[in-house]
């Protein structure tokens, strides 16, 4: 059975000061059975999120990683540093692709580092307008899957706990999100890409979110497809009030599918 994730990325928001008070906030209003949450402030926020958090039941995430383990790469975060605080990491974000030129070959090599240092990891994929346009989403998707997962062996990144995030481009902040069932198809795609590639029963086990202007208004529409398995939230993750209602959604589709005991 899939868990239902509702993960906070927060971006470049929230200094040390703050960010501990919200997270704790944010906390103790999404308490739901059955929804697995997770929290990804930006780095220097790590520690005071973590300790805010301390007797909760919420992950602390990354919002990514360097893909060597250390070296001479000035300004940049490896795995081993993010031991004791973080245990997921959101990688390949659209924003690192389009601002700081990652390409599928990079974030494949970001994902080995991750899970081999115990990071559950959130891979993230989507097209631009223009692709959505032209009809290639799935096509793009594919691409980007291959790219990453290509050559690694599924059962690893399956008990590393993969939890794919579809985020399509043109859906990010910009207020305008996509429609369920757009979600559930592209869902459904991206698990035959991962059959393509091999990854048998593991393509069906493997959780894929929708990210992109999610709110607590729209977040049913994508919950209510089956294939859709939890949200990535940007801009209403910053939000405690948007935050309870997505995770208390969130618990109706925990309790429908069977997941809350
Ligand atoms: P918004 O929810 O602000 O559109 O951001 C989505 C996103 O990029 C989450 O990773």
């Amino acid at each position: 059975m899939r868990p239902i994730v509702i993960a906070a990325n927060w971006k470049m928001n929230t200094t040390p000061a703050d960010a501990g008070e919200l997270a704790r906030t944010i906390a103790s209003r999404t308490r739901q059975a059955g929804v697995t949450r997770v929290i990804c402030p930006p780095y220097v926020s790590l520690a005071a999120v973590r300790d805010a958090l301390a007797g909760e039941e919420v992950g602390v995430g990354a919002q990514n990683v360097h893909h060597e383990l250390a070296g001479a790469y000035t300004g940049e975060v490896s795995v081993p540093m993010l031991a004791g605080l973080a245990t997921w990491v959101i990688l390949g974000h659209s924003e690192r692709r389009a601002y700081f030129a990652e390409t599928d070959a990079l974030i494949g090599k970001k994902l080995d580092r991750a899970v081999a240092g115990g990071l559950r990891p959130i891979l993230c994929v989507g097209e631009v307008l223009a692709e959505r346009e032209a009809g290639r989403e799935a096509q793009v998707v594919d691409a980007q899957l291959r790219g990453a997962l290509e050559g690694r062996d599924p059962a690893t990144l399956a008990a590393a706990g993969l939890v794919i995030a579809y985020e399509p481009v043109w859906a990010i902040g910009t207020g305008k999100n996509a429609r369920g069932a757009d979600a559930q198809a592209m869902a459904d795609a991206v698990r035959a890409s991962l059959r393509a590639l091999g990854w048998g029963s593991h393509a069906d086990a493997t959780p894929v979110l929708y990210g992109g202007s999610v709110t607590s208004a729209n977040i049913e529409e994508f919950l209510a497809e089956p294939g859709v398995d939890g949200a990535l939230i940007g801009g209403a993750s910053l939000k405690p009030d948007e935050m309870a209602g997505i995770a208390a959604r969130a618990g109706i589709t925990a309790r429908a599918r069977g997941l809350a005991s």
